[in-house]
């Protein structure tokens, strides 16, 4: 990080908000890469409630307990070029549950608490950091950083997410029906969109890019050219 961060204009920040499966994951990590800013996947947050808060026996609606709980989380993200990713907390590394369905939909579930959602802010927003971020999740350019200078809503439909999701498991060993899955993400999308704190949506200032039948180095190109194009990052690779 630069060590020229006492400029009292605030680091920029590239946000991409969208569905579970659209791809915000990747193509953040990537777009981050190339500017060489810092990486924050909000979602792993909520894995990290979600899962610890089950873990601990806490019940799906216990908003004072699972805000408790995030509130006091001690998490290290590690993130390294070549796709391995750390989350640890308290020492322990958590990333290889986090990316489940199962931990998914506690996430999903924790998430419409409001309680959880304040308690997490001052977090989110302590990664802007010169010299910048980029954030994905669903509330980012509406609610953590709404004045990032380029917000993107990434998405793509369910049948493309739901094929992308089972190529995955597949690679994974996993199975999982193609019809189970497209249930499921149908029923995160109306949870993240329906709920009242801070839902997914896309805001009139964002770029909406839909992600289906493209490629991922299409999507990371044409946020880097919209980032270019308002005088982020000058020098992306
Ligand atoms: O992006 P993800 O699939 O890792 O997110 C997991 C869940 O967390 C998702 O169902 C909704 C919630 N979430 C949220 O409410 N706000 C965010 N900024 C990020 C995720």
């Amino acid at each position: 990080m630069s060590e020229a961060g006492t400029a009292r204009a605030p680091a920029p920040v590239i946000t991409i908000d969208g569905p579970s499966g659209a791809g915000k994951g990747t193509v953040a990590k990537q777009v981050a890469g190339r500017l060489g800013w810092l990486w924050l996947d909000s979602g792993a947050l909520y894995r990290v409630v979600g899962l610890l808060g089950a873990r601990r026996g806490l019940a799906p609606g216990d908003e004072a307990g699972h805000a408790a709980l995030a509130a006091g989380l001690h998490i290290v993200f590690m993130g390294a070029a070549d796709g391995s990713d750390a989350v640890l907390v308290d020492g322990e590394d958590l990333a290889p549950e986090l990316r489940s369905e199962a931990v998914g939909r506690l996430a999903s579930a924790v998430a419409v608490l409001p309680a959880v959602r304040a308690a997490l802010v001052g977090r989110q927003q302590s990664f802007r950091r010169l010299p910048g971020l980029v954030a994905d999740g669903r509330d980012m350019g509406s609610a953590i950083f709404p004045d990032a200078p380029l917000k993107v809503y990434l998405t793509a439909s369910v049948a493309e997410r739901a094929e992308r999701r089972y190529k995955q498991l597949k690679d994974k060993g996993l199975g999982g029906s193609l019809a189970d899955l497209s249930r499921d993400i149908e029923e995160r999308d109306r949870r993240d969109a329906g709920r009242a704190a801070s839902p997914l949506l896309q805001t009139a200032d964002a770029v909406r890019i839909d992600s289906s039948a493209r490629s991922v180095e299409s999507v990371v190109d044409e946020v880097l050219a919209l980032a270019s194009a308002r005088g982020l990052g000058a020098r992306p690779r």
